[in-house]
């Protein structure tokens, strides 16, 4: 028996990662308590997805209702699966920085210490199984802001003589910077994955994601923007824009392209790594470029407002640079750019929100 620990297993990335490892011939145990439902309401719950997974999945997928903070019920699992457990991917989240400043101890008990929590059920029970962090850029604050940016048409760009021109890479300090509540609980879990890696020779990573994207995100006003963004373009839900003209730039990267990432440090784990991992120069785009290519698609006039306030810890432009992963693992190729994206989270939603409208 191949066990892989897949938690946050209904959200986007920990569903995306069941149904790929699963296909792999591995079982898979998901933990997930819906607690997406908690932090953003009703219309985020991810039990759609969960039962769905069960469905398509069957016996190669067991599903456990634990919250990772319950560090007795984790190891539990961790024990009961023992030297069976090859993989853990760790997803896992309160994943707003919005978020983050209504419940601080809420947020950092999730992130952090339900992380340490499968950390150490990893270490005593598996040590030899890779241990994946889905980790974010916000660990890098809001020092991205500070960077020399040009304003264009419809976007901020980077001045085309700077070094991180090609994409931000790892070396940018996560110092004396802005990181939101939410940036802080994720550096605290992220540096600990780091350390257990260096400490105990385990084979851990962290993936600082740009924007995490794809059909299957639950995506609510405070998190999932491309999701978000698109349901509101099929449905006619007004969508408030949130400072700097609507030209911030992300990078979107599709849950698909990030699960081969996984895929390949699976088949080859390293010690202690950091990896950014996002859409990069491929995939990225301005709000305003995003409204625009969802009216494309969807035929529909987008009902949007602006307000001048940014949201705290925002950034103006992220475009990560993939570099020294592709350095590391030359077989993995990027496929979906944004429109490719929007196209696909179009097409696979719009009977459900439909639905859910009607
Ligand atoms: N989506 C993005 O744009 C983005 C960007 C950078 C980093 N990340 C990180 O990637 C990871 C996955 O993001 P996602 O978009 O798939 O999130 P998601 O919210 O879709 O999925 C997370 C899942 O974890 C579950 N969960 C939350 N707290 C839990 C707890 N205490 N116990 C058990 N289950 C719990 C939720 O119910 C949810 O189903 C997160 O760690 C997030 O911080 C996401």
């Amino acid at each position: 028996m191949t066990v892989a620990i897949i938690t946050g297993s209904a959200g986007l990335i920990g569903s995306e990662a069941s149904k790929f490892f699963a296909g792999q011939g591995m079982d898979v145990v998901g933990i997930d308590n819906d607690m997406r439902r908690v932090f953003f309401g009703d219309d985020a719950s991810t039990t759609w997805n969960r039962q769905r997974l069960e469905k398509e999945l069957g016996g190669k997928y067991t599903h456990c209702e634990i919250d990772i903070r319950d560090q007795e019920a984790i190891s539990q699992l961790f024990q009961k699966y023992g030297k069976d457990i090859s993989l853990i991917i760790h997803t896992a989240a309160q994943p707003s920085h919005d978020w983050a400043a209504r419940d601080p101890q809420m947020d950092f008990s999730v992130n952090a210490n339900g992380t340490l929590n499968l950390l150490e059920a990893t270490r005593q029970h598996a040590i030899e199984a890779p241990f994946i962090f889905t980790s974010t850029n916000k660990v890098y604050g809001d020092t991205p802001n500070r960077l020399p940016l040009i304003e264009k048409e419809t976007r901020w760009e980077i001045d085309p003589n700077h070094t991180y021109v090609g994409g931000i890479r790892e070396d940018m300090s996560i110092d004396q910077t802005t990181h939101s509540l939410f940036g802080a609980s994720k550096v605290a879990a992220d540096v600990l994955v780091q350390e257990y890696g260096r400490y105990f020779d385990m084979k851990t990573a962290c993936f600082r994601g740009g924007c995490l994207t794809g059909p299957n995100h639950s995506g609510t006003q405070l998190h999932g923007f491309l999701a978000y963004l698109m349901k509101c373009a099929a449905t006619g839900k007004s969508y408030t824009v949130f400072g700097y003209k609507g030209k911030q730039v992300r990078d979107n990267i599709h849950s698909a392209d990030l699960i081969n990432i996984f895929y390949e440090f699976y088949k080859a784990p390293r010690v202690a790594e950091v990896y950014n991992a996002g859409g990069g120069r491929h995939s990225n785009c301005s709000m305003l470029e995003a409204i625009q290519m969802c009216e494309e698609i969807t035929g529909n006039k987008m009902n949007y407002t602006y307000s001048e306030t940014n949201r705290v810890g925002d950034h103006i432009w992220w475009i990560s640079d993939n570099g020294r992963f592709q350095e590391h693992y030359p077989n993995w190729k990027m496929k979906y750019n944004v429109r490719q994206i929007l196209e696909e989270i179009y097409g696979f939603n719009k009977e459900r929100w439909a639905k859910e409208a009607a």
